[in-house]
């Protein structure tokens, strides 16, 4: 082994020096898996590779990655790259502040710690002190932090805590109860449970939540989850005891979701399988709680188009929701439960011609707190909740709204705003008991950030026109005193999918980028998001796919045309349906970019469609999608057929086939330099995607004589996934990437 290491990073050294072409393993190929698809033949000579457990299969992720450290730990600034990245991440972080019963509760990570802890105080001051109460640590749950603290709900009175925690950032989770007083644990530990519902009865005596039978050990991990269903369980009693409550048998594959009414005499049931395709039950509660709720409920169907639904508020009857159904930039409409049916709704917000309706909050009673996306960035209005009636707009600094905390009982609202480069700024509203509204924002907390002077950068919007006329709008992000002579690099990021909007996040990572490197980061919000509304979206996927790419190369001819920066300087970057988008401009422009790099990395912002349909609710996505012919035999990936289309459907093939990464790489071109980041098991996504495309490309032009980039592929090995992820391996993976960079493009670190 250690021979074979030597030799490698020998060969590496050897073959660039002579023609700038590197050496990679040799990957064996399989030439007679070859699959038919219509009457087209499609070879799919590594197949092999997606067996993940085959020796075969860890030897290849062995072999690849001694020659990408080989390569990326000779950049010089590399020790400079993680002293300034550790140093920036260094910086308290804290959550909004909820009251819950007679107490205060607040999330905080001090600055490094791989878990967020939840504190809890008599009063909202308390909680800022340094001797805070810990209420609930998750640090202490394991030596390596990788126990996760993946959700709670408290009972209505505040009394009872219902936490789910997973281990090694496993999509399982196990429900424990705490008594918040005395912080006793209950006995009982709920099992089989992935992306719960959680709601507590308004008796507090127990809640509903969602489960699935239990899974054989050897399935746990790779098999698609099916037959989710939602149980009651009553506080202080065994799980063997839990009510089975609502189950669709005849739809094993559809995910469910419930939440309970204002006053919890409701229970409303949201299935879907399809992304903007949720159908939505309900069911009066009343008795069976009075019958202690010992047998299944009936639903009753409250609309039967599919569409995507937001619970806002109700009043007896009359229930309050955001939707997208006859309104692809969503409105807000009231519903009488007791007249079902899209004719029957009232729209109490119509839709906005331009602007998305993106959320709203119900607060102190009958008001209503309303945010659109405007051009990419968050808005905030207060409405009346009965009739939507606006009563003002509050005036906000460019930036995205990240978080919200605040419900229809409480009269105190706190919302985060985020930029670029501003770690954030809490805002908060109080609403006074004599009906009186707040008619300005008060800054309640400002993120200390003191790794860097951020008043040095700014942000600019800008519009630039796409291939087939359509303006799409560009963030883009430097110093502001930056000569523009199109020689600094420049890292652009991109998603264009799932309908998530990319709008303004802060990232140390990125901004680390602008201050070592001189740099400049673009954003361009490219269609298939929801930047726009569903129309936006529309105009990215299935057969419109081909315009995401299109904005994508056409907002790296914008930057540079405009002098931002030039291709040898030029680095793309996205994960994901991101790394899908990055690698499928490498093929169709490879003469316009310097660096690819698909990555993995922490879901940037608030990408909610993102984590509910691809990542299925976990922060980290380790998946490029590189294969479009075969996502769908893998984990979640069935879910993307309404995204991409599957390669089963005639139609879809062809459209596939055209794009699909993997397929498409072209022999005797220049490729830019391509860093694939994966990592080798997860038990939701699979790696097989980027082992595939990387041996692919590797083949084809690793041995053309132009090609003097690197083609390489970085796996993390035995990661600690999802959010159980420890913060320093988070760090080591942009380390990695930016010392990639470092070297392709050529660039200079600049100190602090
Ligand atoms: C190559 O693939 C074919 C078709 O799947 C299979 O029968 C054969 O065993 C494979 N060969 C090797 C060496 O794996
Ligand atoms: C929680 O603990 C307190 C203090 O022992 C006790 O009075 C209360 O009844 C407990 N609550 C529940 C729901 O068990
Ligand atoms: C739980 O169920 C078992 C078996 O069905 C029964 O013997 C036991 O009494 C039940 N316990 C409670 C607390 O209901
Ligand atoms: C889940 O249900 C779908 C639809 O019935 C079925 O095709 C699939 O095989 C099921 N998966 C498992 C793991 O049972
Ligand atoms: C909406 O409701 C508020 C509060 O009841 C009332 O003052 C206002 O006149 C109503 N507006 C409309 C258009 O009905
Ligand atoms: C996204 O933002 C909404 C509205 O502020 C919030 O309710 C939701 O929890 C956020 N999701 C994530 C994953 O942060
Ligand atoms: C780009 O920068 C170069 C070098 O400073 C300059 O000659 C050129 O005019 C600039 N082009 C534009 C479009 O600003
Ligand atoms: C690439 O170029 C080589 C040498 O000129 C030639 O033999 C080969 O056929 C070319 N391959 C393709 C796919 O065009």
């Amino acid at each position: 082994m250690v021979a074979k290491l030597i030799c490698i990073f020998v060969a590496v050294l050897v073959s660039c020096g002579e023609s700038g072409g590197f050496k990679y393993p040799k990957v064996r190929r399989n030439e007679s898996v070859i699959d038919d698809y219509f009457g087209t033949k499609v070879a799919d000579p590594y197949r092999w590779l997606e067996d993940l457990n085959a020796v075969e299969t860890k030897q290849f992720v062995k072999d690849q990655n001694a020659v990408t450290h080989a390569y990326i730990d000779t950049a010089p600034a590399r020790s400079q790259i993680r002293e300034t990245l550790t140093k920036l991440w260094t910086y308290p972080k804290e959550g909004l502040p909820k009251k819950r019963g007679n107490n205060y509760f607040l999330n905080k990570n001090s600055g490094i710690q791989n878990q967020w802890i939840l504190y809890k105080g008599k009063t909202v001051e308390s909680l800022y002190k340094d001797e805070a109460e810990i209420f609930l640590n998750p640090n202490d749950f394991s030596t390596d932090g990788t126990v996760a603290l993946k959700k709670v709900s408290y009972s209505k009175n505040g009394e009872l805590l219902v936490y789910a925690l997973s281990t090694s950032g496993s999509d399982w989770t196990k429900i424990h109860i705490k008594n918040i007083s005395t912080g006793k644990d209950f006995e009982e530990v709920l099992h089989f449970i992935k992306f719960p519902s959680i709601s507590w009865t308004h008796d507090h005596l127990g809640f509903f939540y969602t489960r699935y039978p239990k899974p054989k050990e050897e399935d746990k991990l790779i098999k698609a989850t099916n037959d989710s269903k939602i149980y009651y369980h009553r506080v202080g009693t065994s799980q063997d005891n839990d009510t089975l409550m609502v189950q669709f048998p005849d739809k094993p594959d559809w995910s469910l979701s419930m939440e309970l009414s204002d006053e919890g005499e409701y229970m409303l049931v949201s299935i879907y399988k399809v992304i903007n395709e949720e159908t939505l039950f309900y069911t009066k509660l009343t008795d069976a709680i009075k019958a202690g709720l010992k047998k299944e409920l009936v639903l009753i169907p409250l609309t039967t188009t599919p569409a995507s639904y937001s619970f806002i508020a109700n009043d007896a009857n009359i229930f309050y929701f955001i939707t997208n159904a006859g309104a692809p930039n969503y409105r807000f409409v009231g519903m009488d439960i007791n007249l079902p049916g899209i004719a029957h709704w009232s729209t109490l917000i119509p839709e906005h011609e331009k602007d998305v309706l993106s959320w709203a909050v119900a607060i102190a009673n009958d008001k209503l707190l309303v945010s659109y996306n405007r051009d990419v960035k968050s808005t905030l209005e207060l409405r009346n909740l009965r009739n939507g009636t606006l009563i003002l707009e509050y005036s906000l600094e460019a930036g995205s709204i990240q978080s919200t905390e605040g419900r229809r009982e409480d009269r105190t609202f706190y919302f985060s705003l985020a930029t670029f480069s501003n770690p954030g700024v809490s805002y908060r509203l109080i609403f006074g008991e004599d009906g009186s509204i707040p008619r300005n924002l008060e800054v309640y907390r400002r993120t200390a950030f003191k790794g860097l002077d951020t008043s040095k950068f700014e942000t600019n919007q800008v519009f630039y026109t796409s291939k087939d006329g359509t303006s799409v709008p560009m963030f883009i992000v430097k110093r502001k005193d930056l000569v523009l002579d199109g020689t600094a690099p420049a890292l652009m990021y991109g998603y264009g999918g799932f309908q998530s909007s990319m709008e303004p996040f802060f990232s140390v990572a990125f901004l680390s980028f602008v201050s070592m490197f001189d740099g400049i980061l673009a954003f361009p919000n490219i269609r298939g998001g929801g930047e726009y509304g569903t129309k936006w979206w529309d105009d990215g996927r299935l057969f419109k796919k081909q315009n995401v790419f299109d904005d994508f190369s056409y907002a790296a001819e914008y930057l540079i045309k405009a002098n931002y920066t030039s291709t040898p300087k030029l680095a793309i970057q996205g994960g994901s349906n991101g790394g899908l988008l990055v690698a499928a401009c490498a093929n169709q422009r490879p003469d316009l970019y310097g660096a690819v790099v698909a990555e993995v990395g922490q879901v940037p912002n608030n990408y909610t469609n993102f984590l509910k349909y691809v990542c299925h609710h976990k922060k980290l996505c380790l998946c490029s999608v590189m294969d479009m012919l075969r996502f769908q035999h893998f984990t979640v990936g069935s879910f993307w057929c309404g995204e991409y289309g599957c390669s089963e459907d005639k139609d879809h093939f062809h459209n596939l086939i055209k794009y699909s990464p993997l397929h498409n790489i072209k022999a005797n071109t220049t490729y830019p330099a391509v860093l694939v980041q994966t990592a080798d098991t997860d038990d939701r996504v699979v790696p097989s995607h980027s082992f595939k495309y990387t041996s692919q490309l590797q083949h084809v032009v690793g041995n053309f004589k132009a090609q003097t980039q690197p083609l390489m592929i970085r796996v993390e090995e035995k990661a600690g996934h999802g959010s159980g992820k420890p913060t320093w391996k988070q760090i080591e993976e942009y380390v990695d990437a930016y010392s990639f960079l470092q070297l392709v493009l050529n660039i200079k670190f600049v100190e602090l």
